[in-house]
């Protein structure tokens, strides 16, 4: 097993997969009575956030607490890191404390690798997104859900051969579009992107991707998922496209749309989405859409990652087992 989690293209198959089951083991022990296990007791877990964060912060905060870790959640507003903080010594404020593993995000596309790489401390370095670079657990979550979709109690062992993914929109700046990318084809699938020629990044001809013109034939050549991306307005300083009216038109899943999909189209998006622009309500809360699914099969990837990172090389029996 990979010692860091810093970009889905460190992942061959086979480690993919491994993540992937061990999430599923995670999952069922969300039913139990007694959610927590006890494999990261006595382990600190360092969630480390330069940048606002919601869902991902709280995914996991929740999964390193559902494995009995300690955990301190770190966020640069407010800290030393505003006030110049290098993240050199942040890193080596927390190597003091015996962190045991670091979930970073962070503004700069490479960070996580640095902290990984520099040598300032010996933890599990978890990329929980660096600028639009990537953002691996992201994808792991979103194969996790398209896997279970796709094969329900049945999908242990098995990769994502054959689906046809389309990912849709803001790519420029999507960490999350780079994460999946790698990983849905590592994991045998294929990958088509559309978007406004704006928003798709230089060198794009050198993915592993079909790049379409229109969103309508990007959905014709992907009937097996659509991944809708938010437009990132945050990391605009130029106008990338007409007007929200325009964007909504020629690129959102709106309603119309919705209709022309195939019945087992998924309709994902990472959060948080911008209703109305790159996603009709209409899409978000059909019965297509997996957005909440996602989010539930965060906690168990992020669970998996951990125990796979922090436990993993101490622990050999099955993941999800009693006291040892
Ligand atoms: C994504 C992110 O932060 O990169 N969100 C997330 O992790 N749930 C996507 C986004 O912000 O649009």
């Amino acid at each position: 097993m990979i010692q860091h989690l810093l970009s889905t293209r460190d992942l061959d198959r086979e480690a993919a997969i491994r993540i992937l089951d061990v999430a599923e083991d995670m999952a069922q022990t969300a039913d139990r009575e007694v959610r927590k296990l006890p494999p990261l007791r006595g382990k600190t877990v360092v969630n480390l956030f330069f940048e606002d964060s919601t869902r991902t912060r709280l995914s996991f905060e929740s999964a390193a607490k559902r494995l009995s870790a300690d955990v301190i959640t770190f966020s640069a507003k407010g800290s030393s890191v505003s006030k110049g903080e290098s993240l050199k010594d942040t890193a080596q404020t927390l190597a003091a404390m015996g962190a045991d593993a670091i979930v970073v995000r962070h503004h700069d596309s490479g960070a996580a690798h640095q902290l990984a790489h520099a040598g300032w401390i010996d933890a599990a370095i978890i990329n929980a997104g660096d600028g639009t670079h990537e953002h691996p657990t992201q994808a792991l979550l979103d194969a996790f859900t398209m896997r279970s979709r796709r094969h329900g109690a049945d999908s242990r062992g098995r990769g994502l051969d054959g689906l046809r993914v389309a990912i849709v929109g803001d790519i420029l700046h999507s960490r999350v579009a780079r994460s999946n990318v790698w990983l849905l084809t590592t994991l045998g699938a294929e990958v088509h992107v559309v978007a406004p020629r704006t928003l798709l990044p230089h060198g794009i001809e050198h993915w592993p991707v079909t790049v379409h013109e229109h969103l309508d034939d990007a959905l014709a050549a992907a009937p097996g998922a659509v991944m809708m991306l938010r437009i990132q307005t945050e990391r605009m300083r130029d106008a990338f496209f007409p007007s929200s009216r325009e964007y909504a038109r020629e690129w959102g899943l709106t309603a119309e749309r919705m209709t022309q999909l195939g019945p087992d189209t998924m309709v994902m998006h990472p959060g948080p989405m911008n209703r109305g622009l790159e996603i009709s309500s209409a899409a978000a809360d059909s019965s297509a859409s997996t957005v909440l699914d996602q989010v539930t099969n965060g906690v168990s990837i992020r669970m998996a990652v951990l125990y796979l990172l922090v436990a993993g090389s101490s622990e050999t029996a099955d993941s999800t087992g009693g006291e040892r």
